[in-house]
């Protein structure tokens, strides 16, 4: 698959349903992405559009159907009402009450589904399937990474010459996509990509060090970042020939990031500062040096 191709054509795709979002300093050691702004709050619309524009058109006029912690929620929701499209938001059952309230109002038909996101994508797949709708996932198909790769795009538009960038990992998408994007683009630099993943719940880190998961999750209050990549998502082969490492965060410096960014007037959500966590907490350390990009992911 030619990715440099497929991501540009994604681009341009998506071009009049996303915006591009500021890439700022903040204070004087880094600079900010700041995907809190982008239309329904996160850089998953980047991906949804794509999922839904490439996607086929009796499927998607039917319905649309994805599982999700809220952010590709809200972003298919957006979606449903720009298309006039219904929504199906399968979520487990611990998921945050503000964020049900929030895709309900939005439009979304909720299910909830059980405690394990490995098992409520498989529902919901099936649901999407049964009916015959269009299923969006963010961690097991191509055409939503090819649209989160425009982040890229603008990030080397904005400042060509980073460093390091520090991303946000829950399933792996956004990770994988971010760097298989700079290795195909031959204009983009070549920063060094590090994954950030909450330590209470850390499937990627453990498949990247180790090949395999070896500790349970237990609950944070980085919940976007939560649970465990869909069973045939392509991302953990994918993230372990782009990233150059995957870091863990623990739960108080997870608190310290998204306070000190409100401290800026950014308001985010814990998950969405992580990348943030592990540049603070790197200050001083070594093996991060340079011009360094953190992705802030979602609004709060
Ligand atoms: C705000 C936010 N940041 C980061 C992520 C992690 O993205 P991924 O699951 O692609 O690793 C998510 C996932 O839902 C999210 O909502």
């Amino acid at each position: 698959m030619n990715h440099a191709f497929e991501i540009r054509a994604a681009t341009r795709r998506i071009g009049t349903h996303t915006v591009r979002t500021p890439f700022h300093p903040l204070g004087k050691d880094v600079l900010v992405k700041r995907e809190d702004l982008q239309v329904s709050g996160s850089f998953k619309i980047r991906g949804a559009v794509n999922t839904y524009l490439t996607a086929a058109r009796e499927r998607r006029e039917r319905a649309l159907v994805t599982v999700s912690t809220g952010n590709t929620g809200r972003a298919l929701c957006a979606i449903g009402r720009w298309f006039s499209v219904p929504v199906h938001v399968f979520v487990l059952e611990d998921c945050d009450a503000g964020k049900l309230d929030d895709l309900r109002r939005l439009g979304a038909t909720v299910h909830v589904a059980g405690r394990s996101f490995l098992a409520a994508g498989v529902m919901a797949r099936e649901f999407a399937d049964e009916h015959r709708m269009s299923y969006c996932s963010s961690g097991a198909d191509w055409d939503f990474l090819h649209g989160l790769g425009s982040i890229v795009l603008e990030l080397h538009d904005q400042h060509p010459d980073l460093d390091t960038l520090f991303v946000p990992v829950g399933g792996g998408g956004l990770a994988a996509a971010v760097g298989t994007a700079y290795a195909a683009l031959p204009e983009a630099g070549k920063p060094r990509i590090i994954g950030v993943q909450a330590a209470n719940s850390r499937p990627i880190h453990d498949f990247f060090h180790f090949g395999r998961s070896t500790a349970e999750a237990s609950p944070t209050m980085a919940d976007c970042l939560a649970g465990e990549p869909e069973a045939d998502a392509i991302i953990l082969d994918v993230a372990r020939s782009v990233l150059a490492d995957v870091v863990l965060v623990s739960e108080p410096e997870i608190e310290l990031a998204t306070k000190h960014l409100a401290s800026y007037g950014i308001t985010v959500e814990p998950g969405a500062a992580a990348g943030y966590a592990a540049h603070l907490a790197a200050i001083g350390g070594d093996g991060v040096t340079g011009k360094t990009g953190v992705l802030l992911t979602g609004m709060a």
